[in-house]
């Protein structure tokens, strides 16, 4: 089974970027995290990061040529303004678990919509980094 692990705007400045809310654990470390969570279980990852929207969507495309099976996205901020990635999305048809490190239904009203929620399988809120763990683990029951 292959994953991609797919990171949006500012989840590179994990670690640095308002602590109080995202931990302070940086990107670096979620990748490490995520990569023997995956090592565990048998399932070959890939990660990218971009702060681009036209990137994310050349990335969640080439995850259909490289014959991904699944996709953990967190789309940052574009979460809640990106038609163009839940188009994406749906071209591809890749399973996909959207994960949000915050309780984002907690915060403010402009996060309150997502549109990569129209697609994905399952969405993940507030369990910090643990919840990309549990996005991995859904997709390998969901596409077994
Ligand atoms: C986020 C929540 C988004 O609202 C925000 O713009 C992010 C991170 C999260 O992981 O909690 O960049 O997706």
């Amino acid at each position: 089974m292959k994953i991609l692990v797919l990171n949006g705007p500012n989840l590179n400045m994990l670690g640095i970027r308002e602590p109080d809310i995202y931990g302070k654990d940086t990107y670096d470390d979620l990748v490490a995290l995520i990569r023997k969570h995956c090592e565990s279980s048998g399932i070959e990852v890939q990660f990218k990061q971009s702060n681009s929207e036209g990137t994310l969507v050349d990335y969640i495309q080439q995850a259909f040529f490289d014959k991904v099976d699944g996709i953990v996205i967190n789309p940052g901020a574009y979460t809640h303004t990106s038609v163009a990635l839940l188009d994406a999305l749906k071209a591809v048809q890749i399973p996909a678990v959207e994960v949000h490190i915050s309780k984002v239904d907690e915060r403010e009203p402009f996060r309150q919509i997502s549109y990569v929620s129209y697609y994905a399988q399952k969405t993940i809120t507030g369990k910090g980094f643990q919840g990309y763990l549990e996005a991995v683990d859904f997709l390998k029951e969901y596409t077994a």
